[in-house]
């Protein structure tokens, strides 16, 4: 089983590690726009693996098409709220966020690379 974690800030880095370490998936893929951020934070958990005990199955990519074929998707890529700004604020601008479906908005199914569609970058 392929679990793709997309975003790989608190929640998306802390999801992946949670699916590799309670071994729910054969790989863990984590996703992120910031180019690199998922590569070292995939790093870091392979080289934790062996003193954690759990098989170094995670891998970071900021290519979507890595994604291909992944049995489950978790979404956790988003914007946290600013100072100042309101929860309504943070809605709308979530809108143009993956999977959130709003305006501007892509629902993943239909962009995921196994449906012949481009990344959503
Ligand atoms: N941290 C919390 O305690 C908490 C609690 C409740 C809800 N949330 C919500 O969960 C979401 C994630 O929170 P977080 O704390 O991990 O935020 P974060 O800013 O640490 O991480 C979000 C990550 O998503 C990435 N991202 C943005 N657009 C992307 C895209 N199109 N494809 C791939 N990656 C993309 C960003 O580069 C970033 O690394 C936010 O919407 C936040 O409001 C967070």
């Amino acid at each position: 089983m392929r679990v793709t974690v997309v975003g790989s800030g608190f929640v998306g880095a802390s999801t992946a590690m949670r699916v590799a370490q309670k071994g729910l998936a054969d790989e863990v893929v984590m996703v992120d726009i910031i180019e690199d951020l998922p590569q070292g934070l995939a790093l870091d958990m392979r080289e934790s693996a062996p003193i954690e005990g759990f098989e170094p199955n995670v891998r970071g990519t900021n290519d979507y098409a890595d994604t291909a074929g992944s049995d489950l998707v978790v979404i956790t890529a988003g914007l946290p709220r600013q100072p100042g700004m309101s929860r309504m604020d943070l809605l709308e601008k979530r809108g143009d966020h993956p999977g959130r479906g709003g305006e501007g908005g892509w629902p993943l199914s239909e962009r995921h690379p196994d449906r012949g569609h481009q990344s959503p970058r």
